[in-house]
């Protein structure tokens, strides 16, 4: 009796404890907490899926960098954002660090200063624009490295700094449509924005007047975006919500929203273009009936999930308390992992899979995809370039890759109908002679990237011929290496290009698995650093030198 006497106590003071924090006012965060809706997920017809078909996927310079994001192609070139805040130009066997907009950092734990790029889009000229997490909105010429600041989230949009900016897509005019996840949190904070107040938002920013609009506001953690071919309607993900939105642009309904399509079996993260009129989206965290999402399940009670926000950032306090009185790196790492987008993955994930979605225009599933084996998971986005489709996560450390015939079937044999491969079949011609001078300069570079990291003891051993990338860390890998030749329908007119990883079992590599987390990403971050240094400064300028310009 008495040990029922004083469990009974200890449940009612922690009862107490957790209504104080949920309920005192002055607690940070201190708005109110709304509920939103979460439709229940939808059935799914077993003639869409999900089809088992992510099996076998390639892993690309697994290890040499984490959290390739979003993609964006042009003259048949394509580049990614990792993290540490660089933009990457990946080649046929190398990357190239292009750009960065953050400083000198020292890990992950320090994003908010390496910058974090989440999305990028070229205009038909072949101007990038890259979002990032926590510098904003630039333009960029890849071909020079140099940038110009576009939107600046340091100052207030209609009252508001947006936080987690997170996607863009750029109209023919020159009009950017980007989405901010957050009011409230920032991206070292994920968990916050998961469990916090629907406050991100939709901006159009008018190019011809450089001022930026609110369009939509108080989304669910707004995420993905792309425009329609016609320009017509945009759609956003509402990550936390399950859903897309639909946003007229023109017609009687111009201004208005309605969902796209909701009761997704999980959280949508990028929007991309089929080249056919449809999209494609990923769920960054998946569910079905036996694994609920999460953030789901708590998006009807406010209360709990303000208790929730409250209660980590009250873990935070002694860390934070301590910090200000004595900076180091260990708090520093604590502050950082509590709320971070690792524990997202691990504790919201628990279904383990991605699905890779297809949806016509009209919002309709065309095809749900995923992968057994489990090679493909967590993705952030699935593009198609170059007749692959190329998956990412900020959870990886490296690209996934698989033939496009393999995942849409129907998209490859129709793919020269594509126009926007058409147009990258255009460029490709005079990307040819360019390529061939920075071959040169890749090969260079990647010896160069075997060097020992600070932390490895053993000299590693560059590896003269380029092996086909076998996973370390995983006890899957495909049993029949890809030659990744292209495909017949390959509409491409360049070589097959065959991606090798010069370097990338050295055995440093080795090492670097059995190490920490943040250890891997110090010297993932110095091996792309001593890439930038070690590059010839007319392709690629250390960061330092980059300097912003206006007449871009
Ligand atoms: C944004 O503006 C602030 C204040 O004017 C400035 O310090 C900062 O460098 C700007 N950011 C970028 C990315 O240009």
């Amino acid at each position: 009796m008495g040990y029922l006497k004083s469990v009974g106590t200890a449940v009612i003071y922690i009862g107490l404890f957790l209504a104080i924090i949920t309920f005192i006012p002055g607690l940070p965060p201190d708005s109110e907490f709304r509920e939103y809706s979460v439709v229940p997920l939808r059935d799914i017809d077993p003639k869409i899926g999900p089809k088992n078909r992510l099996t076998n996927a390639e892993r690309l310079f697994e290890g040499k960098f984490t959290g390739p994001e979003a993609f964006a192609a042009y003259d048949g070139q394509l580049y990614t954002g990792v993290h540490g805040g660089y933009v990457l130009r990946i080649e046929e066997d190398d990357f190239v660090p292009i750009v960065k907009f953050g400083e000198k950092c020292d890990g992950m734990w320090q994003e908010h200063k390496c910058g974090r790029p989440l999305g990028m889009k070229f205009d038909k000229k072949g101007n990038l624009y890259v979002i990032d997490a926590y510098y904003g909105i630039f333009k960029v010429n890849v071909a020079t490295g140099e940038y110009k600041n576009i939107v600046n989230v340091s100052k207030p949009i209609d009252g508001k700094i947006p936080l987690i900016p997170n996607s863009i897509d750029v109209a023919e005019n020159g009009d950017l449509y980007w989405t901010t996840s957050s009011s409230d949190f920032a991206l070292y904070d994920l968990v916050f924005a998961f469990l916090g107040n629907p406050s991100g938002r939709l901006i159009r920013y008018n190019a011809a007047k450089q001022k930026n609009e609110v369009l939509l506001q108080n989304l669910a953690f707004a995420n993905g975006i792309i425009l329609s071919d016609d320009e017509s309607f945009a759609l956003v993900s509402e990550t936390i919500a399950g859903h897309i939105i639909k946003y007229h642009l023109k017609g009687p309904k111009a201004g208005q929203k309605e969902i796209f399509i909701d009761g997704l079996p999980g959280a949508p993260d990028n929007l991309q273009s089929d080249g056919q009129g449809g999209f494609i989206v990923t769920t960054i965290i998946s569910a079905n009936s036996e694994h609920p999402q999460l953030s789901f399940i708590l998006a009807p009670h406010p209360y709990l999930r303000k208790m929730l926000v409250r209660l980590l950032l009250m873990m935070e306090l002694p860390f934070k308390l301590l910090h200000d009185i004595y900076p180091n790196t260990f708090t520093e790492k604590v502050l950082h992992a509590i709320g971070s987008y690792h524990v997202l993955g691990d504790t919201f994930n628990t279904l383990k899979k991605s699905f890779v979605l297809r949806i016509d225009a009209s919002g309709n599933i065309i095809e749900i995809l995923f992968s057994e084996d489990n090679t493909i998971n967590g993705i952030s986005e699935a593009f198609i370039h170059n007749g692959f489709v190329w998956f990412g996560s900020p959870w990886r450390n490296y690209i996934a890759r698989l033939p496009l015939k393999q995942v849409f079937p129907d998209l490859a044999n129709n793919e020269k109908q594509s126009s926007r491969t058409r147009s990258e079949n255009a460029a490709a011609s005079n990307v040819k002679s360019e390529r061939a001078k920075r071959d040169t300069i890749s090969t260079s570079a990647s010896t160069t990237t075997s060097k020992p990291t600070p932390t490895s003891t053993t000299t590693p051993k560059p590896i003269a011929t380029p092996t086909t990338s076998k996973p370390t860390t995983t006890p899957k890998p495909s049993p029949t290496p890809k030659v990744d030749k292209r495909t017949t329908t390959d509409s491409s007119n360049e070589k097959p290009s065959t991606i090798k990883n010069p370097t990338s079992k050295s055995a440093s590599d080795a090492k670097v698995k059995k190490n920490s987390a943040e250890t891997v990403k110090v010297e993932q971050d110095a091996s792309i650093r001593e890439k930038v240094q070690k590059s010839s400064p007319k392709k690629v300028k250390p960061v330092e030198a980059n300097r912003p310009r206006d007449d871009l």
